[in-house]
């Protein structure tokens, strides 16, 4: 073993590629491809990420001991020669179009590192539900939990489960192919005409404004759930198998019609089956949480895979599951693989010993990518001529605060980038929650995309309890609580008839309407002055000036495109948009003093609608 072994993970070649680097059990670096070359859930050979993880630690590609991939392409070719056995030759096209590329990619992944980095050192392969465990248990704060992972597919299983205690993590139970409580949910996502690998969270969104009347229908014909909470699926109504899409005309002809095409109108329907799929998933996670249990008698629950990043479910196995609590993986879907094959290999195979818990996570608040120091913000503001005021230590946070008081929308750009796909306070753009109009100014004028999605409020962690039914951190936005009663309102109408969301959306519905979904929830973050003191900072300034210790949080970037990550990534984001003023390390921009700059008008279709 080596004294202070260094490893790389890699995922790539599926979706949202990312790099991650481990040295001696401590997470140095994350990153996810996206963010390096603008597209969104770019799954190609994570290079930027790679180069960036390196220059963090300050070392060359022979100073790592091990490199490891995310998943094993020969188990997942085992998988996808027998799936297109089990319905030859029904499935020769899919085949055909999906192989070449398949092969030319994971089967040559060794060649590809050696190549690529110069590397000649080992590369190891990790069963891809152990990088998901291994994500969910190892950054966590606990000694010992039970470990839960659950997503679409990963060579081939869908779900496992399995028991962490210190340096060692077990998987005890897989559920297999074709059943799959991820691939089920993604197949709904592409009924609803949202995309696969990424809509879920919009159908998640579109919930609660559904009534869940499909359920039965759904257990009756397309899946049923089993006392361990594992689903079957009856494959006569997917076309995942056979064909390149998720759903075959059965799906449609018990849903009255074809899918919703995407971007077009969305209907009652749609929200209903958003309901339908979501209660009928929350019902089978929780199964699998009292399952778990059962099985490991565990006190904590770790959670990984895509399916974790479902924070409606999340929340509903905190408050009504057996687990007195639970730690989710930001990086939850196979952008963490990466994070997760690493520390495997750090524990399990180079024998580092697993520090005992001091009651705070791993994951260092997820604030894991690249920071830009003054120097070089300032040098790449003076060398564009663009106008700015640098703020002093003490006027940083209480003129972010008082912008966001003054009901001003402000760009901020802090420190170290988020690994995951949710904006922590690192890449964000805020607003003020207490305002009506906030929600419809931030999804049209700033974020281009449909009105019905909610904001997710960030909280003082200390103040959550003061706001939300929860009592606990909620550090990386994967916990959805209800808004305090007292502070809701009743409701003043249902949905129209015809659909429209944007007028249901300007409801108000609580004493911080902006971020209170239709069913009086919210997607909480905590903010911690360990993790993030600046943001934390401004928070609590702006408390000060208006009495609320709550500000909206959402990513910074227009739809499509992937959250920022340099300062010109930010300046390009907040010129185009409407946000008013940039906090940029240290440094404060006014869009009015802003040279005008003409844009292309089609700018917008830079970006591939997600
Ligand atoms: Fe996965």
């Amino acid at each position: 073993m080596t004294a202070k072994p260094i490893t790389l993970g890699i995922s790539c070649f599926y979706h949202d590629a990312a790099a991650a680097l481990v040295s001696n059990g401590e997470v140095i670096a994350c990153a996810q491809e996206e963010r390096f070359t603008r597209r969104k859930y770019d799954p190609s050979f994570p290079m930027n990420s790679i180069l960036y993880c390196l220059e963090e630690a300050e070392i060359q590609p022979s100073d790592l001991d091990t490199v490891v991939f995310y998943d094993h392409p020969a188990l997942e070719f085992d998988r996808l020669i027998n799936s297109y056995l089990a319905v030859a030759p029904r499935g020769l096209k899919s085949w055909l179009t999906s192989m070449p590329r398949w092969i030319s990619q994971k089967l040559h992944i060794p060649s590809i590192i050696r190549e690529s980095l110069g590397y000649d050192g080992p590369i190891l392969f990790m069963p891809h539900h152990l990088a998901h465990a291994a994500s969910a248990f190892y950054p966590s704060p606990y000694d010992e939990a039970a470990i839960l992972t659950v997503d679409g597919v990963g060579e081939w299983a869908t779900a496992s489960y399995g028991v962490g205690k210190g340096s060692e993590v077990r998987i005890l139970k897989e559920m297999h192919f074709p059943d799959s409580l991820g691939l089920l949910y993604s197949a709904f996502t592409y009924f609803c005409g949202f995309k696969v690998n990424s809509g879920e969270y919009k159908l998640m969104g579109l919930a609660p404004y559904g009534e869940p009347k499909y359920v039965g229908l759904i257990k009756e014909h397309i899946a049923t759930i089993r006392d361990d909470g594992s689903v079957a699926l009856n494959l006569e109504y997917f076309g995942f198998l056979d064909r390149l899409e998720m759903t075959s005309p059965r799906f449609e002809q018990i849903f009255g019609g074809p899918r919703r095409m995407p971007e077009s109108h969305i209907t009652r329907r749609e929200m209903d089956l958003a309901a339908s799929i979501q209660a009928f998933t929350e019902e089978a996670l929780l199964k699998m949480a009292r399952w778990v249990h059962s099985q490991t008698h565990q006190k904590y629950l770790c959670l990984a895979g895509g399916v974790a990043l479902n924070c409606v479910a999340n929340g509903r196995i905190l408050r009504e599951g057996p687990f007195e609590d639970l730690w989710i993986q930001p990086a939850a879907s196979d952008a963490g693989g990466a994070l997760g094959a690493a520390l495997a290999v750090q524990f399990g195979h180079h024998g580092v010993k697993r520090e005992a818990s001091n009651g705070f996570d791993r994951q260092k608040g997820s604030y894991l990518g690249p920071a830009f120091s003054q120097n070089e913000i300032e040098a790449f503001l003076q060398v564009r001529g663009y106008p700015y005021r640098h703020l002093q230590e003490n006027e940083r946070a209480v003129t972010v605060a008082k912008a966001l008081a003054d009901g001003h929308i402000v760009g901020f750009f802090s420190g170290r980038m988020e690994y995951g796909p949710r904006a922590l306070g690192s890449r964000s753009i805020l607003g003020n929650p207490l305002r009506e109009d906030t929600q419809r100014i931030m999804n049209l004028k700033i974020k281009y995309r449909e009105s019905f999605r909610p904001f997710a409020p960030a909280v003082l962690a200390e103040r959550v309890n003061d706001y939300f039914e929860l009592d606990r951190s909620s550090p990386y936005m994967l916990l959805v609580a209800p808004v305090q009663k007292a502070r809701c309102l009743p409701r003043s109408g249902g949905i129209p008839e015809d659909g429209d969301l944007l007028a249901v959306v300007s409801q108000k519905r609580s004493d911080i309407p902006a971020v209170t979904h239709y069913d009086y929830s919210a997607r909480i973050q905590t903010v911690h002055k360990e993790t993030n003191p600046l943001f934390y900072e401004v928070i609590k300034r702006f408390e000060e000036l208006t009495g609320c210790a709550v500000v909206v949080n959402t990513s910074f970037n227009v739809r499509g495109e992937p959250i920022i990550c340099t300062p010109e990534d930010a300046y390009r984001c907040f010129a185009r948009t409407e946000i008013e003023y940039l906090y940029l390390e240290g440094f404060w921009l006014d869009k009015r003093d802003q040279p005008h700059v003409e844009e292309k008008k089609d700018w917008k279709k830079e970006f591939v609608l997600d």
